[in-house]
């Protein structure tokens, strides 16, 4: 564990079994230092326990930054259960992971994440008070999360291109799931144009219709002339192969572990291409849980979100008067703020 590539200073993981239910899951608490650790239960049919941990690991310290950057008062965490949800899933097994959540205290706060559902939450919060969507009022994080994306977009346009907003733009979406679908709708809505793609042709024709959408095949998606590319679909898109035919001057998205590796993040900026940090531009699910606590009128969270779009014109002012990377800048604030020093 200890040397594991992914290992990054996490205080707790936890490995448990369950025999009665099948349940095999992990639970990675990043970091507390600034509240209980937050963040969803992936359930995947990982090909191997070392893809379960790498999971876990990555995507916990993902939650401090989230968290961090935004300031909201939690730390990161991620639980991923092994097994495929859909011939795997049991109210059984459901309750075995309340239960594993809830003999860490509130130190750990799950909540919902591919393969599991708001049901599953309301399943698990039969054993542990320690969920998230606790208030039956809850917003969904879901819009929350694209109109975060899209308060960045706005924002990091008015930087890169000076414009006032994001008519006229041209954007190329990658994903038309829970995120880059109201995404779609929130930039046609304001006026940019669309060139989308995912692997659901059901999702392609509907940004075709709802949107004036230009549809591209899932790979083409990189060489779209645009002046944005919002990837919206899986981690690790933004790599050796796929940054050099990036034709775009702004890269701003709200998947998860966009970068394949760290360089990534310089070869976007030796091309002169902007990239706002994944963790910043989707980070409209940690504020929507601290505003489930707080005041979880929808009006009173979309306003909340909207901070994502301050931090985005903050940071890309700061680069641009310093010459450091956003993503440098970025990493720096959160380092400060959970204090450590690497
Ligand atoms: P989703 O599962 O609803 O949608 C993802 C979409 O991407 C699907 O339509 C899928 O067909 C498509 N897709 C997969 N591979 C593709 C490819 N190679 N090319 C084009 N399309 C492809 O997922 P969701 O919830 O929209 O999440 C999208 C990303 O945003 C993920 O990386 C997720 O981790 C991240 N995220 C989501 C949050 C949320 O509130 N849902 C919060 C923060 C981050």
């Amino acid at each position: 564990m200890f040397s594991h590539t992914d290992f990054d200073g996490h205080e707790h993981v936890v490995h448990a079994f369950d025999s009665a239910s099948g349940l095999k899951a992990i639970i990675a608490i990043h970091s507390t230092a600034l509240g209980p650790a937050f963040g969803g239960c992936r359930m995947w049919p990982y090909a191997d326990d070392g893809a379960a941990l790498s999971d876990a690991l990555r995507l916990s310290r993902a939650m401090t930054a989230k968290c961090a950057i935004v300031g909201v008062p939690c730390g990161g965490g991620k639980s991923v259960i092994i097994g495929d949800p859909a011939t795997h899933k049991s109210a059984e097994l459901l309750r075995a992971m309340g239960r594993l959540v809830n003999s860490l205290g509130g130190r750990y706060v799950i909540a919902d994440d591919v393969g599991t559902t708001l049901d599953d939450l309301a399943v698990m919060r039969s054993q542990t008070p320690h969920t998230a969507a606790a208030t039956a009022s809850a917003m969904q994080p879901v819009p929350v999360t694209a109109h975060g994306v899209f308060s960045a977009l706005q924002a990091a346009a008015a930087h890169v291109f000076g414009t006032d907003g994001i008519k006229g733009l041209t954007v190329a979406v990658q994903g038309l799931g829970n995120v880059g679908g109201p995404l779609c709708a929130y930039l046609s809505g304001h006026g940019a144009h669309l060139v989308v793609s995912d692997l659901d042709p059901r999702r392609v024709d509907a940004a075709v219709r709802q949107h004036g959408a230009s549809a591209v095949a899932a790979d083409a998606i990189y060489d779209v002339n645009a002046d944005i590319f919002a990837p919206c679909a899986l981690g690790g898109v933004l790599s050796a192969t796929t940054v050099p035919r990036l034709a775009v001057r702004l890269v701003c998205g709200g998947a998860n572990a966009q970068l394949d590796t760290p360089a990534d993040a310089e070869r976007m900026a030796a091309r002169g291409i902007v990239y706002v940090p994944d963790y910043l531009v989707s980070a409209g699910g940690v504020i929507d849980f601290h505003q489930e606590r707080i005041d979880d009128r929808p009006e009173a969270t979309l306003a909340a979100v909207e901070v994502i779009g301050r931090i985005t014109g903050e940071v890309l002012a700061q680069s641009r008067g310093s010459g450091e990377r956003p993503l440098a800048i970025c990493d720096a604030i959160v380092r400060q703020r959970i204090g450590t020093k690497a």
